[in-house]
């Protein structure tokens, strides 16, 4: 083939992979929200920069590139194939091109701290290029959903199988987050559209979708079920809190006082009253459920910036400070708080956070690899380990109806499982 003919071919291939892959949305904050900007940066010259001007620069600008923690050959080799499709000796090139250029960054390395708990991990990479998979959940019956917010779809693995399929929603959902309800079925948090909208996870078939009923309400975040089936929901940008009572299809948001709050991870405690983190001011908010009344917790350093929150058995509030890189506990009855510096330090962006049977698990999304790191909080001591694949960002994480843990890479398109033994969960 001729360069100019291996040129087209490359751009067919990328059209139609561009085609699925809506541009970003979402400002991110340090550790890399899913929208950072798109301005050109002139590529270093040198082989490969050709083929890295035509491929790369149909989804995002170049400066992602330039930006990103740089890697050896192998680990630009494993993020550009969740991106792109080429042909072997081209990805060779590009890979060394950008190996070149663009090496890993030093002080990324995650400092692990060893222990006693032996987990371990399987990943998959799912298959539509460059969607961005993220926020996998399990059902009871072992089956695995994600979804990939750039390709505006939801996806389905059999884990016993690997077996994957996709099913596409309207190119405008793209859907940030998905989670069950009680009886299985599936809703999406679509922030692109400003819906939320229910799926059937056997037909893919969307069954229900609830349109926000305020005009400058424009994107569902993350969402939660209380036992009731209330649906509880964060809009980061809109700066609300949402209530969706499926049964009769009542909604109802209201606007947090604090500007730009940019409410974000959201859980429900023991009493079914919803707490939030603050994505954009250093606090956390619990809801009165029946009336909607905000209550704020302001954390001790102005600085904080959380992404999720999690809570113990006894609604004891833990939270992944990104902006500080700690750990955070809030006691709700005293609203008593400590930190703990994450073992990676300072600049270590603790993002996604879970509890299963009263221990704390979360990332530490600025590392690379990006690290999972194990909290007691009896005892307060850490153990962390480096996520296999690691080439960033566990967004969120949830529990299997087993009590292991489910995660995901969305800059490498990998869905990921932690069994943890059942000895380690307490
Ligand atoms: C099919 C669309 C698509 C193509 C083509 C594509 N990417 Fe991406 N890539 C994405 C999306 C979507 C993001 C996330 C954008 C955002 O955060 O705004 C991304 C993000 C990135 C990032 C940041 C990753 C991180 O989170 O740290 C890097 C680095 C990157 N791309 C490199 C490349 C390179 C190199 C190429 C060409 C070989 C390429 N991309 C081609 C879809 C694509």
């Amino acid at each position: 083939m001729s360069r100019f003919a291996r040129l087209l071919f490359v751009t067919a291939l990328l059209c139609a992979a561009a085609s699925m892959a809506p541009k970003a949305q979402e400002p991110g904050g340090r550790g890399g929200g899913q929208g950072r900007g798109r301005g050109q940066v002139a590529l270093p010259d040198g082989p490969g920069k050709e083929i890295v001007s035509t491929a790369c620069v149909t989804c995002h600008g170049a400066n992602l590139i330039a930006v990103a923690a740089g890697y050896d050959r192998q680990g630009w080799r494993d993020l550009v194939s969740t991106m792109v499709r080429l042909p072997d000796e081209q990805m060779n090139t590009v890979a060394q091109y950008l190996a070149t250029h663009f090496p890993a960054k030093p002080g990324r390395a995650p400092k692990l701290l060893p222990g006693d708990v032996q987990i371990s991990f399987k990943e998959w990479v799912v298959p539509t290029l460059g969607q961005r998979s993220r926020d996998p959940i399990q059902l009871a019956n072992t089956m695995i959903y994600w979804t990939g917010q750039f390709g505006s779809l939801i996806g389905e693995l059999n884990p016993a199988t690997g077996r994957m399929r996709e099913f596409k929603l309207a190119a405008d959902v793209r859907p940030h987050s998905i989670i069950a309800d009680a009886s299985g079925q599936i809703w999406y948090m679509g922030n692109g559209n400003g819906t939320v909208g229910r799926i059937d996870p056997v037909t893919g078939q969307t069954t229900a979708v609830y349109r926000m009923n305020v005009p400058n309400a424009t994107d569902p975040h993350s969402g939660v079920f209380d036992r009731k089936g209330t649906l509880w929901f964060t809009l980061q940008q809109s700066n609300m809190i949402g209530r969706l009572v499926p049964s009769t299809g009542d909604l109802k948001l209201v606007t947090l006082a604090t500007q730009n709050a940019r409410p974000y991870g959201i859980r429900i405690d023991s009493k079914g009253a919803p707490w939030v983190a603050y994505n954009g001011s250093n606090k956390i908010a619990t809801l009165d459920p029946i009336t909607m009344t905000v209550r704020e917790f302001v954390t001790p350093v102005p600085e904080t910036r959380i992404r999720r929150l999690a809570l113990l058995s006894d609604d004891t509030v833990f939270y992944a400070d990104n902006g500080r890189g700690s750990l955070g506990r809030l006691d709700p009855k005293t609203g008593v708080m400590k930190e703990w510096v994450s073992p990676s330090g300072p600049a270590s962006n603790p993002y996604a956070i879970e509890v299963i049977d009263d221990i704390v698990w979360y990332n530490e999304s600025n590392q690379r690899p990006d690290a999972l790191v194990r909290f007691d909080p009896r005892t307060e001591t850490f153990q962390s380990w480096a996520i296999p694949s690691g080439y960033g960002i566990v967004r969120n994480m949830s529990v299997s109806p087993d009590g292991n843990l489910l995660i995901h890479q969305s800059s490498s398109n990998r869905i990921g499982l932690v069994t943890i033994p059942k000895t380690a969960r307490k």
